[in-house]
């Protein structure tokens, strides 16, 4: 018998089972051989919200959520956000290797080259809502520009997704900036390709009319590295819906419009903005013990805390507290700070936080920094969105090119009813 296997024993049968083990996990199609009788369709796993299911195989992003650690293609997250930019980044998690100044210049010169959108999509963007949130704004425009890419659909040739992957990271800011723009009522500023990539969304977003106008470079590095820590982090839920939806084999924006739907939700992408909420609801710090008991009841979740994955501290919150000095001495201290580091150490010291392993994630301090940067609450899940688009990108294109996968398309366990007859309206 091989050692890489896992023996199984149906007690209803007394059957035994060998099942092959590869890198720690079993395949789940080999549990449909276990089989009470020749009828029985065959044992699935059941996994509600994929706690413990491997969807694919990936090279992209590796976490080790006990220890902390994060790495995209193999580099630590510390060391990129220390050197690296987020193009370069961008490209690293598409294309697996760090580009060298040749393949770096033709890059960002292609994803510059297309920060424009067609102009009756500019028209379609106006047409929202004054008060419109713009991340659904940006949501209904990343679907939208599916229509001026008819091309875009026949994803599998290389040439095309090549197009739609400078497309989508060039378009994204400027989406970005527009539904932030139409928020406040002001014009749209065109995008600037002569500058950096995250320069020229914070222009697009800031620009009036000043004369000596400048982006302030601790302002544009301190996003930049934002937007390396938020590129990827393998099968979240927006990225699993990136995979979903692009498995059906439908055109990238269609795909990403999605991604950045599940983005939205609170419990993911929209955390920030819920911290930011939390924070101001607390007021002071003399209210989180009381706010910090509410939560122990189950009235409400700590915002910030806790992750699916890492069961310590998020390596990306680590990062970010250390930025927040740095925009602080540019723009002065925001004074949620206090408490937020008051209910950091306050959490960190009670058990109910310390048994379940409940740690500061990316967004407990990242809607800080936003905040003292002046981008509007609402603005923080399109602040995530941007750069995380990088990172849906490497994973759809990793799964088109997959040969292991297929439509996604999960099994269920029938609990319902039995087949019953039809009953008239009159006679219920
Ligand atoms: N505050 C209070 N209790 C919590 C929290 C929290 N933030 N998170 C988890 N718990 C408790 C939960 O009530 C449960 O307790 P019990 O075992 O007594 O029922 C236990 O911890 C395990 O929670 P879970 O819901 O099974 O954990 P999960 O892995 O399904 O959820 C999570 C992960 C991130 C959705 C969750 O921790 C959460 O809701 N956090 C707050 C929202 C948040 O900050 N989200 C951003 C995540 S990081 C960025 C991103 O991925 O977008």
């Amino acid at each position: 018998m091989s050692k890489d296997t896992l023996t199984v024993t149906d007690n209803r049968t007394g059957k035994s089972y060998q099942i092959p083990i590869e890198n720690d996990t079993i395949r789940a199609l080999d549990l449909r051989q276990i089989k009470v009788n020749d009828d029985d369709f065959g044992m699935m796993s059941y996994d509600p919200a994929y706690q413990n299911t491997a969807s694919c195989k990936s090279q992209i992003t590796y976490i080790d959520g006990g220890k902390g650690i994060l790495r995209y293609r193999g580099y630590p997250i510390e060391q990129l956000a220390e050197h690296s930019s987020y193009l370069e980044v961008a490209y690293l998690l598409i294309y697996g290797e760090l580009p060298n100044q040749e393949q770096f210049d033709y890059w960002s010169n292609r994803v510059m080259r297309h920060t424009y959108i067609h102009e009756s999509l500019t028209q379609l963007m106006r047409v929202f809502r004054y008060d419109a949130h713009p991340m659904g704004m940006l949501i209904s425009s990343i679907a939208a520009l599916s229509t001026f890419h008819a091309e875009a659909g026949n994803c599998l040739d290389d040439t095309i997704r090549q197009k739609q992957i400078w497309r989508i990271l060039g378009k994204l800011p400027t989406m970005a900036a527009f539904a932030y723009r139409h928020r406040i009522g002001r014009p749209f500023n065109y995008p600037d390709s002569t500058m950096g990539y995250t320069a020229n969304f914070l222009y697009m977003m800031d620009y009036m009319n000043e004369r000596d106008y400048e982006i302030n470079p601790v302002l544009a590095k301190a996003l930049d590295v934002l937007f390396i820590l938020h590129a990827d982090h393998e099968q979240n839920c927006s990225t699993s819906t990136m995979r979903a939806i692009g498995s059906s084999r439908v055109d990238p924006y269609s795909a990403l419009a999605g991604a950045a739907a599940a983005l939205y939700g609170p419990l993911h992408g929209g955390a920030n903005e819920a911290v930011l909420r939390m924070l101001n609801e607390i007021g002071d710090v003399k209210n989180i013990p009381a706010y910090v008991e509410r939560v122990k009841k189950g009235e409400m979740r700590l915002m910030g805390f806790g992750h699916r994955v890492y069961k310590n501290y998020d390596p990306r919150a680590t990062i970010i507290k250390k930025i927040a000095h740095q925009v602080f001495e540019v723009t002065g201290t925001n004074p949620l700070l206090d408490i937020a580091l008051e209910l950091e150490r306050i959490a960190l010291e009670d058990d109910y936080f310390v048994s379940r392993k409940l740690y500061p994630n990316v967004d407990f301090y990242s809607g800080i920094i936003y905040q003292a940067m002046r981008f509007p609450v609402d603005m923080f899940p399109v602040l995530f969105a941007i750069p995380r688009a990088s990172g849906w990108l490497a994973q759809w294109s990793e799964m088109l090119v997959d040969p292991e996968q297929r439509i996604a398309r999960p099994r269920q366990v029938y609990l319902g009813s039995e087949q019953r007859d039809y009953v008239p309206l009159e006679q219920r």
